[in-house]
């Protein structure tokens, strides 16, 4: 098996074995992708204080996210059309993460529905949802997700407009997809990924074809898709998902401490700071350099997870060292994924482990709770 030491390997993997146009969608941020490159670049920047002759036997990274026992501190963040990554790319993921003992989060824009991974997956998932125009569907996916049994509901709040990736227009990754025929002819060599996506369940959004009235069909979702998003998405909102759900709700989107505030007290059980992985607005600031500032305030009143630029062990430890209670990972999967599938996926985690376990021992640390702002170099 060929050599793969670290995320970069499956990164590199992944671009290899898969569509452009599919590829860029997953390895692209908005407009300068400035705030998409300085989410890796600001982890570089945080030095890390080595201890030494301190006894590291015995060591564990062993949490907790929502009461859930997790085997390290992350989650599988929920990525849209997982499923164009690998044949039943959501299947898989979700697979790799219950054996390796980490949660897995469903998109909405997800081409496995909810309840295709339910009928595959042993363990509950999380379930993410976008607040649409029609609150009809909305209610009736939330309740789906009910149903499928799943343990939390993630609730985006930062994409009730789209931000715009300049790839995905060149690629002509839209709904329907426009394509050009420079993305045909590169679908054409990659055989083995088209040989593969023969046996997909689904090629398109599971959760939405033919559960919203007006995306019946390819053609009718096009439309549908382009009217959903919806502006007027606001607090109030949170409280009607929050009545139909009845269940442990995440909030994710929050950059700043006045809306880690505001969804604290709107019941979030746990935020996430996110930027989306820069893909909405271009120019916010690295989540992790605004992670301080929403500790300060919300600490205690509500889990504190974060994302972006994850792609080692080491950027998770120097999130929990400057306050998270957790993280997630979007992009470090997806390559996994991309390159190898479910064993992709696990390879990820597998790095990633490691690597958090051997910084701590580095750092004279034994035990994931224990890691706080002293490893840190100021
Ligand atoms: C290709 C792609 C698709 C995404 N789709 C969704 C989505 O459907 N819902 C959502 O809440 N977040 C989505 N995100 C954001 C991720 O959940 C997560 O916030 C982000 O990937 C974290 O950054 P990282 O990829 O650098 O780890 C997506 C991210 C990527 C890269």
């Amino acid at each position: 098996m060929i050599d793969i030491t670290c995320i970069e390997d499956l990164r590199v993997l992944h671009e290899k074995r898969t569509p452009r146009m599919f590829y860029d969608y997953v390895d692209s941020g908005s407009w300068t992708e400035s705030t998409y490159r300085d989410n890796e670049a600001a982890y570089r920047k945080l030095k890390l204080k080595q201890r030494v002759m301190v006894d590291m036997d015995n060591r564990s990274i062993n949490t907790r996210m929502l009461g859930e026992q997790v085997s390290m501190p992350t989650a599988l963040a929920p990525v849209g059309l997982t499923g164009m990554q690998w044949v039943n790319g959501e299947i898989q993921a979700a697979k790799a993460a219950e054996k390796f003992g980490v949660p897995f989060s469903l998109s909405t824009m997800s081409i496995c529905s909810i309840e295709d991974v339910a009928a595959a997956a042993s363990k509950p998932f999380w379930f993410q949802l976008y607040i649409m125009k029609d609150r009809a569907f909305i209610k009736k996916l939330i309740l789906r997700a009910k149903s499928a049994g799943c343990s939390a509901l993630i609730l985006t709040a930062d994409l009730q407009i789209m931000g715009q990736r300049h790839k995905d227009i060149r690629n002509g990754l839209s709904v329907p997809p426009q394509m050009t025929l420079g993305s045909v002819t590169n679908i054409a060599m990659h055989p083995m990924w088209c040989l593969r996506m023969l046996s997909a369940k689904r090629y398109q959004f599971g959760n939405v074809i033919g559960h919203a009235t007006g995306a019946e069909n390819l053609k009718t979702l096009a439309q549908w898709s382009a009217e959903q998003l919806d502006p007027t998405v606001n607090w109030e909102d949170v409280k009607w998902v929050k009545d139909i759900w009845q269940g442990p709700l995440v909030i994710k989107g929050i950059m700043c401490a006045e809306d880690a505030l505001l969804a604290a007290s709107a019941g979030a059980e746990a935020i996430v700071v996110s930027n989306h992985g820069g893909r909405q607005l271009d120019g916010a600031p690295a989540t992790i350099d605004v992670l301080p500032e929403i500790v300060r305030a919300v600490k205690g009143k509500t889990e504190i997870w974060v994302d972006g630029g994850i792609r080692t062990g080491q950027d998770m430890f120097r999130a929990m060292a400057l306050g998270a209670d957790s993280t997630m990972i979007g992009r470090a999967y997806q390559h996994g994924l991309g390159a190898m599938g479910e064993a992709g996926v696990t390879r990820a985690l597998e790095l990633m482990a490691k690597e958090f376990d051997l910084t701590m021992a580095f750092c004279g640390l034994r035990d994931v709770h224990d890691v706080d702002e002293r490893v840190i170099i100021q």
